[in-house]
């Protein structure tokens, strides 16, 4: 008997598949390098060299990659992804992160950087082995944004 050479192939077995989900957060900061003079600091950073600081509503994304599940015929559990955007979003979640998030103590909390360690906290905290972090997108306020990938 010949075997069909597209047999398992079929596309709802194979297809990898791009979910998403996001959390909202809210947080102060402020634009502050140590290493540089206050008119350095004015300069390069104008409004957002704020002495008490400044909030915004942030959005956080995360793109996830997989196939799907034949026997659930999900990629990943909704309720794992939400407890992985909580987990990592949490910490930023009405604080101050210059001091508040250990991490950004030395590090200039940027819509940039604040991503890039949300993208690297993700992925340490993603365990399921099926499923990959393909992307972050972090919104700050409704008009700017980052994509981590
Ligand atoms: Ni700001």
């Amino acid at each position: 008997m010949s075997q069909n050479p597209h047999q398992n192939s079929g596309h709802r077995q194979n297809a990898i598949v791009t979910i998403a989900r996001k959390v909202h957060f809210s947080s102060g900061h402020r634009y502050f390098n140590s290493r540089l003079s206050d008119e350095e600091n004015k300069k390069i950073f104008g409004k957002h060299y704020s002495t008490h600081g400044h909030g915004h509503n942030f959005t956080l994304e995360g793109y996830f990659n997989g196939p799907i599940n034949p026997e659930s015929g999900l990629v990943i559990n909704l309720i794992e992804i939400d407890q992985l955007l909580k987990k990592v979003s949490d910490p930023f979640d009405h604080h101050f992160i210059n001091t508040d998030v250990p991490y950004f103590k030395d590090v200039v909390p940027t819509t940039e950087n604040i991503a890039t360690y949300l993208y690297k906290e993700l992925k340490k905290e993603l365990k399921n082995p099926g499923v990959q972090l393909l992307k972050v997108r972090l919104y700050e306020g409704d008009t700017f944004w980052v994509d981590v990938q």
